[in-house]
């Protein structure tokens, strides 16, 4: 069902039929080999641009030009073997940045991807636009995106066209310090809201669509399917494309992540200046213990590394580990390695991913069917509820109402029993006084005239009397 399918992904001009992108691996991990698997399958490939001169025979006598000449082979070896769409990854703390960009800019690759440090100075927009090329920077903040695309904003009067962010799971070198890496305030489900959030005054001013890509971690459809429901519009993925046929190391290196458990995941100080995720083997341990072991410098590749105090050549090591010389060297990986069980096809992995990303959709909708009627089973049940309170109440007044009246009532009633008891009393007194004055008046008539008739000679006498 249509319904269920991954999206498409559309970044600038350009529709990805799937949203996932493979990481760039470096040193020579991924190169045009699994590039053009992947972008077969409807993702976009990405070929890792750093050190990739260590594949030609050529590279310790000349570094640079051997990036070059690696680089744009591998791009028109990837075309060759696809026509679905290619990318470059480029470090931006390498010392041959700017040849590497140039170089993928000829080529007009459909996009380049910049990391380990800010894409912001001596950016060639103009003929970056003029190849069409699309740029992604990749970052580990909402902080680092605003930086870059105000830096932008403000020198080129363009941004870059979709922003890769990169959390703490991922493998290889990580824009996080190590003791950071742990903290729930970096985890990728909370960085991912902050770079899309940081983008939106961006989108509004350039009248287009950034869209965000979550990396690290993302190891199944399932988990695609969860960053996609948080906003981000596709995934980058690389280390489940290690195990893949198609993936450029040696068998060896791919068997690495078989063979690993989580304990031999561990964080290492890389001589970039990062931290870096790896496999553990003799060869790291050595290197944590102060064992140096330098054999030489081809060329100074990057600014921060200086041979002089490095226990290792990280390039060199890359580059061994490639080969399945990991006595000498080690496999990057991401914190999800352990769970790596099988060496498959790149189509095979799609399938799976495209399976369980619809599994997942399935299982979404049917919880969220389940939880729809739960919901109103809980509003059904809470309303009989409350209907039942409320009759309940109901009752209870009316019983309290017929109540209050009879009392009303008695008190009345009693009161006009005691006023028609005192007015009874009234009466009989009064009846008594009455019949006790007739009996007076009857018994003594003369009698009365008699008093009266001396009360009035008393008063006569009173008046005549003379004065004493
Ligand atoms: C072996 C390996 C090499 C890597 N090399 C690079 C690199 O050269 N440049 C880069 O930007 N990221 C590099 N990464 C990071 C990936 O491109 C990707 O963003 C990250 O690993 C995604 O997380 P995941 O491996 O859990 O899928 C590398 C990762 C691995 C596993």
């Amino acid at each position: 069902m249509i319904f269920f399918k991954m999206p498409k992904m559309s970044i600038g001009n350009r529709t990805l039929p799937l949203p996932i992108i493979q990481g760039g691996m470096g040193v020579g991990i991924s190169l045009a080999g699994l590039a053009s698997a992947v972008a077969e399958q409807g993702g976009m490939g990405v070929i890792a641009a750093n050190g990739i001169g260590m594949i030609e025979p050529d590279y310790y006598a000349d570094g640079r030009a051997a990036n070059i000449k690696a680089l744009r082979s591998e791009i028109r070896r990837a075309r060759a073997m696809s026509k679905g769409l290619i990318g470059v990854n480029i470090m931006v703390a390498a010392n041959d940045f700017p040849q590497l960009l140039d170089t993928a800019i000829e080529e007009k690759v459909d996009a380049l991807f910049m990391g380990a440090g800010l894409p912001i100075k001596n950016i060639p927009v103009a003929r970056i636009r003029a190849a069409n090329v699309l740029v992604v920077p990749i970052v580990s903040s909402g902080r680092a995106a605003e930086l870059i695309f105000k830096y932008w904003q403000k020198t080129y009067h363009d941004v870059p066209d979709a922003v890769v962010v990169e959390g703490p799971l991922a493998g290889g070198h990580l824009g996080f310090k190590a003791e950071k890496l742990q903290d729930a305030d970096q985890a990728l489900e909370v960085l991912v809201p902050q770079v899309i959030a940081a983008l939106e005054s961006f989108q509004e001013a350039f009248h287009k669509k950034i869209p965000v890509i979550a990396a690290g971690g993302i190891f199944t459809g399932e988990d695609i399917l969860r960053f996609l429901q948080l906003g981000a519009q596709g995934v980058q993925m690389a280390t489940r494309f290690v195990a893949t046929e198609e993936c450029d190391a040696d068998i060896r290196f791919k068997e690495a992540y078989l063979k690993c458990a989580p304990e031999d995941i561990v964080i290492i100080k890389s001589p970039v200046g990062l931290p870096g995720r790896a496999i553990r083997n003799k060869f790291l341990d050595n290197a944590a213990a102060g064992v140096r072991n330098v054999k030489r410098c081809a060329w100074r590749c990057l600014d921060q590394c200086d041979i002089k105090h490095a226990d290792y050549c990280i390039s060199v090591a890359l580059d061994n580990a490639r080969q399945g010389l990991l006595d000498q060297g080690f496999a990057f990986c991401g914190a999800n390695a352990y769970r790596v069980e099988d060496i498959v096809t790149v189509h095979a992995l799609f399938d799976s991913l495209k399976h369980e990303y619809e599994a997942a959709l399935v299982g979404d909708l049917v919880t969220l069917k389940d939880e729809y009627l739960q919901t109103i089973e809980n509003r059904l049940a809470g309303l009989r509820r409350d209907y039942r309170q409320a009759r309940q109440r109901l009752c209870r007044l009316g019983a309290e109402y017929s109540r209050a009246w009879e009392r009303k009532v008695n008190s009345i009633i009693e009161e006009y029993h005691k006023a028609r008891n005192l007015s009874d009393m009234l009466r009989d007194e009064y009846e008594s006084a009455f019949k006790k004055l007739n009996l007076f008046k009857e018994r003594f008539p003369e009698k009365l005239a008699e008093l009266q008739a001396l009360l009035r000679q008393f008063q006569t006498d009173l008046v005549l009397a003379p004065a004493l």
